[in-house]
């Protein structure tokens, strides 16, 4: 969701805000806008529509000189797309201008407040708000005013402001909204993710929950809420620069789709010691995970996907019941968190809200935490007990493709782990699964290979109204993800089922030519699936079957197939997940569709 950047130093500051803007649209927008202290007073340039509509008016940032400013780009939650809405904000005298990512949820107080004292408001922002009572308060202190704004708005919130008065320097804040600030020789950065500033610099701090940061053109220091001066550590950002680009893909999602053989062996293998599972970050003895009676996994979107098939998979190996839940419905349910339960949260950005929710709401019960998680710092990598990172390297592209693959692969290695130390699995049968484990990034690799027969029959289903995926056990899991890819970057409309529940509602909507992916991976759900294919193929459906090598007398019944190389049935997620993503991606493409941003969809989903 919005993104924020900001540079204050000896370069052109446009220059910077623009490019520092381009890095982060993977996390979804509909306008944007900077604001640039020329010399003598603020200017600000709004748009609506992609980062270039701003890059031509403003002749790449050359109408817009200045080496202090902030730049945004807005993910409409209160007030419509439009120039007027779109970040920065002034104040009433246009000497205080901010960028906000987040809501106010108190905005309407705020605003009859303000109202009174005789402001008046040119949007519907709730960022407005906060920009009119920093006016308020402002008597030549910004450090003042801001510490009162930050005692009266509530929500969350990551805050660029710089004021006309003060143009030597760029204040910066944060309560649940993620805001990095960077330092290089040529000055001092704000952005809401580390991919902004790569270019720049790889010194970063994070901001933690309200704290202050002052950035001058060469000088940094940090305030607590109160004012005081503190000290916080630099942190080095190892990610490879090359990482945030495209590589000569067409897309992002291309290319993280190729990303996935590396980003496996990333994740397993220095967690693979003599022959063990190693999982020194858990930070818990094998007695502490032995004694683990429940867990809970909590997450959303594709990372929930992930958790599903999580559950099964540590429910057949460590015999440890698991229930899975949507973090948005988990955080308003009063969740019963028994005595011995561990509470797993998964999330690519670390940020999103409602499982950060999640995750304060366990703690608070009193439950550990274990966060598996992509991004180094973030909110819930900082806030859990303890992480297990998915090393898939920056995903820019808003579906996910490798971190998925890597979150899957971190439960895997925790259902091992928890199995073995319970005695649920010996030696032999631990060393089989870590040998099957090691032949999946060859095997992905393999899948890939399929790319242009996979996009040759996507191709077919560019004008497909309706698409279903089924499947049983973990095969549901993987038809759940499969189904979301599809959906969510080529706006065609499609649901997963559970292929056992098709009869109970869903087999109505099959028609004359209905695709049907059907996956059957699972030996023990095998001809209970293929019934299923059966079943919807006499009602006229199209079936595309994902099965693995050896199921060959599959073709009798379904009119396509792609075969699965063989491997523990507990990690076939990781192979039959490979074709759903290329199948979506390129309908997506057929469409004429940008696969990186889909419409309305953002990649950190950073308000509930
Ligand atoms: C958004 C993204 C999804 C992601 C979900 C959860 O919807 O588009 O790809 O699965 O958020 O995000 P997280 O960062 O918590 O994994």
């Amino acid at each position: 969701m919005c993104g924020i950047v900001g540079y204050i130093g000896a370069a052109q500051a446009a220059d910077i805000i623009l490019e520092g803007l381009s890095r982060l649209e993977y996390r979804g927008y509909d306008s944007a806008g900077m604001a640039i202290f020329d010399g003598e007073k603020i200017n600000i340039s709004k748009s609506v529509g992609r980062l270039k509509v701003l890059e031509e008016m403003t002749h790449n940032g050359e109408t817009m000189p200045g080496c202090v400013g902030i730049g945004h780009t807005r993910w409409a939650t209160h007030g419509v797309p439009n120039t007027v809405n779109a970040h920065p904000h002034f104040n009433r005298s246009e000497t205080i201008t901010l960028v906000h990512n987040g809501i106010i949820e108190n905005y309407i107080a705020l605003k009859e407040m303000l109202k009174k004292k005789g402001y008046e408001f040119a949007t519907d922002t709730d960022t407005e708000v906060v920009v009119q009572l920093l006016d308020y308060y402002y008597k030549g202190d910004p450090m003042e005013a801001i510490t009162k704004v930050l005692q009266r708005v509530q929500g969350s919130y990551a805050f660029g402001i710089i004021f006309a008065e003060h143009p030597d320097r760029i204040y910066a804040v944060r309560k649940d909204s993620p805001l990095i600030v960077g330092r290089s020789k040529d000055g001092c950065f704000i952005a809401s993710d580390v991919p902004a500033i790569l270019k720049y610099t790889r010194k970063v701090f994070y901001v933690d929950n309200q704290e202050i940061a002052v950035l001058f053109k060469d000088d940094l220091r940090f305030y607590s809420i109160d004012a005081e001066e503190i000290t916080k550590d630099e942190v080095f950002i190892e990610w490879d620069a090359k990482a945030a680009e495209k590589g000569g893909y067409e897309h992002f999602m291309l290319k993280e789709m190729y990303e996935q053989p590396k980003t496996v062996t990333d994740t397993f293998s220095p967690r693979i010691k003599d022959g063990k599972i190693v999982i020194d970050d858990l930070n818990m003895t094998d007695e502490e995970l032995a004694a683990v009676k429940k867990i809970h996994i909590v997450a959303c979107g594709s990372a929930y996907h992930a958790g599903v098939t999580g559950k099964y998979v540590i429910e057949d190996l460590a015999r440890i019941p698991v229930e899975v839940d949507l973090a948005s419905e988990f955080r308003y349910r009063n969740p019963i968190l028994e005595e011995g339960a561990m509470v797993i949260v998964i999330s690519q950005s670390g940020e999103t809200a409602d499982t950060l929710a999640a995750l304060r709401e366990s703690k608070e019960k009193g439950f550990r935490v274990l966060g598996i998680v992509n991004v180094v710092g973030s909110s819930i990598a900082r806030e859990a007990d303890s992480v297990m990172y998915t090393w898939a390297g920056p995903e820019i592209a808003v579906a996910t493709t490798k971190a998925y693959s890597a979150q899957l692969v971190a439960l895997y290695l925790l259902a091992m782990k928890m199995a073995y130390v319970k005695g649920k699995i010996d030696d032999v049968e631990l060393d089989s699964m870590i040998e099957d484990l090691k032949c999946i990034p060859s095997q992905i690799e393999l899948l890939l290979g399929n790319e242009k027969r996979i996009q040759r029959f996507a191709n077919r289903y560019v004008g497909a109204k309706d698409i279903f995926f089924i499947g049983r056990g973990i095969d549901y899991s993987i038809a759940l993800e499969g189904s979301l890819k599809l959906k969510e970057i080529s706006y065609v409309h499609s649901e997963a089922y559970a292929a056992g529940e098709l009869k109970h509602g869903t087999i109505s909507l099959i028609e004359k030519g209905t695709l049907v992916t059907a996956i059957a991976t699972q030996p023990q759900l095998y001809a209970k699936t293929v019934s299923n294919i059966v079943e919807v193929k006499s009602r006229g459906a199209f079936v595309l079957a994902v099965t693995t090598e050896g199921n060959d007398e599959i073709e009798k019944n379904a009119d396509y197939v792609i075969y699965i190389p063989q491997t523990n049935p507990l990690f076939m997620n990781s192979l039959a997940i490979i074709p759903l993503q290329m199948f979506g991606y390129y309908v997506s493409v057929g469409k004429g569709y940008d696969a990186d941003h889909p419409r309305n969809l953002a990649k950190s989903v950073t308000v509930e």
